[in-house]
């Protein structure tokens, strides 16, 4: 072994340069990263989850949306992004600063969702589609997420939050179809996806 410390030094070099360049270099450039005031509207950015978009967000993690959606808008001119609606902007740091895990996805099978709360903001929109994305989206290879609703038998009355499916989708007369909480829940985390303020690191549209 009379290489022995060269050898030694190889492998410590080797492992000290990726732990440096993987933890401490973005360490230095991230971690001290805050939220910021919003000038229009006088609110930090960005928000943290909290109630019911917070059990939300473990339920998009669970039924595994991420396998089709991504979160992390390209700037302009790095793909059509901006222009699709995707989002108002390029996706920065600091949008992420509470998220853990972190949703940036691989696969757009679907569509980015960064900006779906302020893309479409209606709850009925929302739960339809969940509940059998043909009912919105013709086509849609998006499998229905049926199991996050009940059919029950009408009681007394009709329950306010039952849904209003019509043509094919009709439930049977008699019974309803009323979203989970897991739904409501959510479709809350859905409509706090919104990345519409500008940041000084990412002004609107670019
Ligand atoms: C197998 C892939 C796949 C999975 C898994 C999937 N989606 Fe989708 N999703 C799609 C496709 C494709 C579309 C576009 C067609 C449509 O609107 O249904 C879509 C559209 C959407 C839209 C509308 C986006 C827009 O811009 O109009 C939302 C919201 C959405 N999905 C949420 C979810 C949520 C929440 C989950 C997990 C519970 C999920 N998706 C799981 C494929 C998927």
């Amino acid at each position: 072994m009379k290489y022995g410390p060269l050898l030694f030094l190889g492998i410590f070099l080797t492992l000290a340069s990726s732990w440096v360049g993987l933890t401490v270099i973005p360490q230095m450039q991230f971690g001290g990263l805050q939220t910021t005031k919003i000038e229009e509207t006088g609110r930090d950015y960005p928000l943290n989850t909290w109630g019911a978009a917070s059990k939300g967000r473990e339920l998009y993690r669970a039924n595994g949306c991420i396998y089709c959606h991504s979160q992390q808008v390209r700037p302009q001119g790095f793909g059509a992004d901006i222009e699709r609606g995707w989002g108002t902007r390029r996706s920065v740091s600091r949008d992420y600063l509470y998220d853990k895990p972190v949703f940036l996805g691989t696969m757009r099978t679907g569509p980015d969702l960064t900006n779906i709360g302020q893309r479409q903001p209606s709850v009925d929109w929302h739960l339809s589609h969940l509940y059998d994305p043909q009912i919105t989206s013709k086509g849609s290879t998006m499998p229905p997420y049926r199991f996050l609703f009940e059919q029950r038998k009408i009681g007394a009355k009709p329950s306010p939050d039952a849904l209003k499916l019509t043509g094919e989708f009709a439930t049977p007369p008699g019974y309803e179809i009323v979203p989970t909480e897991n739904a409501k829940d959510l479709v809350a985390y859905l409509l706090s996806l919104r990345a519409d303020a500008a940041l000084l690191e990412a002004p609107l549209g670019k």
